[in-house]
């Protein structure tokens, strides 16, 4: 498949050559309807298929954030892909507005420096290095990363470059964001400090987003709904909604027994 990342960030769409498409969504929503995916390892006789996904039924709503968990290899990441146009479906329907992936690794390009990697998703589309860099330089301070711009990836700590990572990815411009586990190589008080920033992020300015995560206490800290899908193929098995008002603190009891019921619902799976 003909999946494209430039520096992290989606660069063409994959466009499917068969009728069962990707119908493309202007104010934000994202529907994917019966969606399967099947991908084939070997070759000739030794030729395997892998099912990925099947039936996978999901909606987001304009503004909404969605988190999807579920079990490793359940196809997670190939549903962003799908939503991001990165992928065709095999079955189904996928339906989304523009949509950006940030991707599993931050895939900061080494040789840039932090405000280059930002605007890179500018560059992409046809901005000027100068025109990029003041796109991102005005977001720097509000990212906690004031004073880095000039450093590259090599000098900033995990949680920065998922920051500039993170900034990237808005840059991008795209009303649905998707977000790849995007503090899953952080340590743990990290990713607290991210999930706060993250939280407050999204209230400042808010996006379509459908946020990967394994963490089911992250997914609830963030969104205000829950899609836990099953092992491979993935389909969505339960659907939580999280009414906690926010700022969300884990320890909220409304919040402890939504994670019970999340956690019976991937252990059914
Ligand atoms: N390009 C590919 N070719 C063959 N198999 C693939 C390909 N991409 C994904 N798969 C398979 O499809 C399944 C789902 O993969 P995917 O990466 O979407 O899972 P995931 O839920 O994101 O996993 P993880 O939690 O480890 O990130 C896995 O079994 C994987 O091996
Ligand atoms: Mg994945």
């Amino acid at each position: 498949m003909g999946a494209s990342y430039r520096g992290g960030v989606l660069t063409r769409a994959v466009r499917p050559t068969d009728g069962r498409s990707r119908a493309s969504l202007e104010d934000g929503d994202v529907a994917l309807r019966g969606v399967g995916r099947v991908f084939t390892t070997g070759r000739g006789r030794r030729a395997k298929p892998i099912e990925a996904l099947a039936g996978l039924t999901l909606r987001v709503h304009p503004g909404e954030v969605v988190a999807v968990v579920g079990p490793s290899g359940c196809g997670k990441t190939t549903l962003l892909e799908l939503v991001c146009g990165l992928q065709a479906p095999d079955a189904g329907a996928v339906a989304a507005a523009p949509a950006v992936l940030m991707p599993q690794r931050d895939l900061l390009l080494p040789w840039m420096d932090a405000l280059d990697n930002a605007g890179l998703a500018r560059r992409v589309s046809g901005a000027s290095r100068e025109q990029a860099r003041a796109a991102a330089r005005p977001l720097f301070a509000a990212f906690g990363l004031g004073g880095f711009e000039d450093q590259r990836p090599a000098a900033l700590s995990g949680g920065m470059r998922q920051r500039v990572a993170f900034l990237r990815t808005l840059l991008a411009g795209k009303p649905v964001l998707c977000l790849d586990e995007p503090f899953g190589a952080l340590d743990a008080l990290t990713r607290a400090e991210m999930q706060a920033w993250l939280a407050g992020a999204l209230a400042t300015e808010p996006r379509t987003t459908l946020l990967v995560t394994h963490d089911v206490e992250e997914a609830l800290l963030l969104a205000d709904r829950v899609a836990v899908l099953s092992p491979r193929p993935g389909r969505v098995v339960a659907e939580l909604e999280v009414p906690a008002p926010r700022p969300r603190r884990a320890t909220d009891p409304a919040l402890v027994a939504l994670r019970e019921q999340a956690m019976e619902a991937l252990w059914a799976g």
